[in-house]
Parts: C-alpha cells; structure tokens; sequence
C-alpha cells in the first residue's frame, strides 16, 4: 500500500520522503493558502522535490471552475509544469467531463471530494488515474465509511478499472489499517496522523524499561 502526504509544506514533505519515503503527495486549496505561499510558487516546488521519481504530486484546478474546458484548459497548464502532477478535479459533472478529456491529451487526473461510491464508478469509468474518497468529513457526518471504501474497492476489481483509490482525508491509525485491510491502493494524510501512527505508548514505555534493566546489567 502506499503511503501518501497531504500537504503542501515544503519542509512537511521533504521530511515525509527522507524518513518515511512516502510514495506521493496530495495537496488542495487548504493546504497551499495553509503554506502561506503563492499557489503556482508552491506548487511547483513541491514538484521539483520528486522531480525524476515517479512520485506523483496532485494539484487542484481553481475551485471556481464550473465548465469543464475550462478545467482541461487550467489542467493542461498545471501538467505542462511537471511530469510528477497529476489534476485533481472535483466529482461534478464538469469535473468527470474534464478527467475524460484530459486522458485523452495523456493528462492524468485525481477525481476529489468523492462522497459516494456511484461518484467513485463514475470517475473510473471516465479513466481517473486516481479517485479520493474523503472517509474524514464523512466519519465527522456521522456516516460509516468502512463499507463505503470496500463498495469502491469491490467496484473496481470486479471491472478491472485500472484507476488507484486513494483513501482521503485519513485521520488515524485505524482509518489506514482498514484501508490496508480493504485492499485500497493509497492512503493520503498529514503528517501529524503519520507520526501517531508509527509509535505506541507500549514501545516508549517497553523501551524504558529495557534502558533500565540495561543500565543494571554488565556488556562483557
Ligand atoms: C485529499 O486529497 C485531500 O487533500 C484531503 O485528504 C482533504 O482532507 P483534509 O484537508 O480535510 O485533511
């Protein structure tokens, strides 16, 4: 499963490829206004971090756009930046219109704010390279998301579409075990959510203990 970082900080990200190789990085309108930084500044030197890799960087059209020759148009430019970006568009009608476009012109697209599992097969159908359904905002709704993750997964073996889910918007441990479990392709979140998730309270505490009964015991 690859691990992907949802940021748009510089120093963020290149913490996340040096001590957790992260496979790509996912950004949004969020993060870059959170970078304090002017969007294409932002964006393209995120891209020239994993410049030469094969580590992918999605990056939003303007969230305006409502038609979707202009988000091929804005997805076009955004893409001619970096072979690393790949076009995350909203899963509106304009946006599945401009994921089908955009293949077309060799453009790989990341079809965001995917709330339902029809929106998912839709994406799919259309040729995303990537489908982000958000499991944070809709577990903060009070809705499930462990069967809505496993409807999409299930839809895309069944038709062999060759589109990776990314499961979005991931808040903790259990959110990426249960994507793992699923058989999701990615899952994307911030840096805080990884660091909780690579440590337990047991193993700072184990680790103490093993110091102490160290410290009483003699090397040779
Ligand atoms: C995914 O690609 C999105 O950027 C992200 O997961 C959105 O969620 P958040 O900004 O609420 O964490």
């Amino acid at each position: 499963m690859k691990f992907f970082l949802d940021s748009a900080q510089v120093d963020e990200i290149e913490y996340g490829l040096k001590m957790w190789d992260i496979d790509g990085i996912t950004t949004n309108p969020r993060h870059v206004q959170v970078s304090g930084k002017p969007f294409l500044s932002v964006v393209k030197e995120i891209g020239a971090l994993v410049a030469g890799t094969d580590k992918t960087v999605s990056v939003e059209v303007n969230p305006h756009l409502e038609n979707h020759a202009l988000m091929v148009a804005e997805g076009e430019k955004l893409a001619s930046i970096s072979e690393n970006f790949v076009i995350k568009l909203p899963a509106t009608e304009a946006g599945f219109k401009a994921v089908e476009l955009l293949k077309k012109k060799g453009v790989r697209s990341n079809l965001t704010l995917v709330f339902s599992a029809a929106q998912a097969l839709h994406a799919m159908r259309m040729g995303a390279f990537f489908v982000s359904p958000f499991i944070g905002w809709k577990e903060a709704n009070g809705e499930e998301t462990f069967n809505f993750i496993a409807e999409i997964t299930a839809i895309r073996d069944n038709f062999a579409f060759q589109t990776e889910i990314i499961v979005a918007a991931v808040r903790n441990a259990r959110q990426i075990v249960d994507a793992a479990v699923i058989g999701a392709d990615i899952v994307t979140a911030g840096a805080a959510v990884y660091k909780d998730a690579f440590r337990h309270p047991f193993t700072d505490e184990g680790l103490k203990k093993f110091i102490s009964f160290w410290d009483q015991t003699t090397y040779e």
